[in-house]
Parts: C-alpha cells; structure tokens; sequence
C-alpha cells in the first residue's frame, strides 16, 4: 500500500520530520519562509495531510483543490487561519495543540506585565545608550505590582495558569470569560467574576487569552478601552484583531491607558504605524509559546495528531 503525503508548510523541527517520515511522504519542512500561496495551490491536490503554522491562511479556495486531504494538523493551539466549518463540512480533520504551550504562555504574559509595568525595555535602552549618570531617586518610575487588580480575559488554560502565578504577585484577581467557572474552580483560582464592563473600569492590568472568533473580533475597541483606567496596563498575548489597533494606538497617545504589551497584531507581520512611535508600548514578535521545550513539543504534537488522522484514528487534538 502506498504511504500518505503530507505536505509541511515552512521549516519545522527535524526530530518531528524524523518521526513524520517514518509513515508518510513528506514534501516541504525545510524553506524559512512559509510556502507562497501558490505553490501551497499547486501542491494540495495529491496530498493526504496537511501540517500547517498560524501564518497560513487555509480557505475555502485551498480546501476545494484539496481533492485527497484527510487532515490539516495546526502547529498552534489557535486555529483561526483555518476555515474550520468549511473543513468540517468537507469531512477534513483538523487538529491543534494546546497544552503543552500553556506555561510559555502564562510566562510570557508576565514577562510583559513587568516589562510595561517596570519600563524595562525604555530602560534597557537608556542604559545602552550611555545615558546613566547615576541614581536618581526619580529614574525610570513605573508601577508597583503587589496589590494591583488583575482582570483576565478569557480563563482558559492560559488564563488560569496566568491567574497562578498572580497569587505570587501579590494581586487581587478577577476574571470575565462566557462561560463561568464553577464556584468551586473560583474559590481554587481565588478568582472573582466580573461583567466585561465592571472589569475593564475595575482591573489595573487586564490581559486577553480569548480565542480569535466572530464574538471576540475587536471585543477591545474605542468604546471598551474608554472605561479602562487612565493608570490601566493591557496586554495581549492571544490574537491581534481582539483589539482594535488603531484606538489602542489612540487611547496610549493620549494617556487614556497608560501602556500596553503587545505579542500579536491585527495583520501579521505587519505592525500599525502609529504603535511603532510609542514609547509606552511594549512590542514582540509573536513569541508567546518560544521556548525550545514548548516549540518542540507543539510540532510533536502536531505530527502526532496528524499519524493518528491519517491511520484512520481520532486524533487527540480535534477542534470539530
Ligand atoms: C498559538 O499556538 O496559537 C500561539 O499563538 C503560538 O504558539
């Protein structure tokens, strides 16, 4: 019997390939760049599998010239680049991989909330730069932590795991997401729910780990950053097109908030101009999940799933 083809979109851990290689044929995992869209066109139509990255936008167009695919396995626990009703419809898997990014995750949300907070990367430059003449009882005020209210958005796995290492912090947590936790998970996260309104006119720092759908696109526009804090820190480390980038530049202009931290954005990798010039913004490249460990075990993941699609199993990650 013939093996399966799968298709790799861009370059992606040789441990992963290795283990991919020993039940398929693998074209693609090597290029830096993600396959242009047309090569993706013309490649699509013979295989069985698909392992995809967040940057490829998987439509109804690729979809259609797919005439053998079985499975898309999403290297990502989002999988909003993936027209997932249509595939659905189609009777295409998809999978994704969640989990095993959690921590990364939740780290890095800290990582930004004391970035912003403590100006780290303004100050970092200042440094660089040779402007340190000395201490100075003024030099670089931030904001203290310890005491400070936390609203979450979204308490999913990161959100929790974010809502964890807050109790080390020393914050007051509190938390909006559709679907309330129990009583009992509350009490253990020492969380308390709140309307989005209440907590976006409540919370000091509030961070966003809410999937990207139809009901989250700009949950956080002109109207909502309005009711924040003039002293209010945001953070986003899910999806871009959650804020509406252009009023957030706006709102940080004009010292409406009083900074954010910023992982993802509206058009990847394209940046809103107006963000760039600020100084109380902090920006980074979509690196939420970037650690060796986690990296690794996201394409394991995803390789895993995509063997189990493809031998005729239901793999462990499916989204429908
Ligand atoms: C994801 O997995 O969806 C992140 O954005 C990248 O790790």
């Amino acid at each position: 019997m013939s093996r399966p083809k799968v298709l790799v979109t861009q370059r992606f851990f040789p441990e992963a390939l290795d283990l991919l290689r020993q039940f398929a044929e693998v074209e693609g995992g090597v290029a830096e760049t993600p396959l242009p869209r047309e090569e993706l066109l013309a490649a699509i139509g013979d295989k069985d599998g698909l392992l995809t990255l967040l940057v490829n936008r998987i439509d109804r167009e690729i979809i259609d010239r797919a005439r053998k695919l079985k499975i898309i396995a999403n290297c990502a626990v989002g999988y909003d680049n993936i027209d997932v009703a249509y595939c659905r419809e189609k009777g295409i898997l998809v999978t994704n991989t969640p989990g095993v990014l959690t921590e990364a995750t939740a780290d890095l949300t800290w990582a930004l909330i004391l970035a912003v907070a403590r100006r780290i990367p303004q100050a970092d430059r200042f440094t660089r730069e040779g402007r340190f003449q000395g201490w100075a009882l003024d030099l670089f005020l931030g904001q203290e932590i310890a005491g400070q209210k936390l609203g979450i958005i979204g308490l999913g796995r990161i959100g929790q795991a974010v809502a964890r290492r807050a109790l080390g912090f020393g914050l007051q947590i509190f938390y909006y997401d559709p679907n309330r936790l129990s009583e009992e998970k509350e009490k253990e996260l020492q969380v308390t729910y709140l309307p989005l309104d209440d907590l976006l006119k409540t919370a000091d720092i509030i961070t966003l780990h809410a999937s990207l759908n139809p009901s989250t696109y700009h949950l956080i526009n002109r109207e909502k950053l309005a009711l924040m804090k003039k002293t209010a820190i945001l953070i986003n480390v899910a999806r871009g097109p959650i804020v509406d980038e252009v009023a957030l530049a706006e709102a940080l202009k004009n010292g409406q908030i009083w900074g954010a931290g910023l992982d993802v954005y509206e058009r990847e990798p394209e940046i809103e101009k107006a963000l760039l010039s600020l100084d109380n913004v902090v920006l980074l490249p979509h690196i939420g999940s970037a650690t060796r460990k986690t990296r690794l075990e996201m394409a394991m993941t995803a390789v895993r799933n995509l063997i189990q699609g493809l031998s005729g199993q239901r793999p462990d990650n499916l989204v429908w």
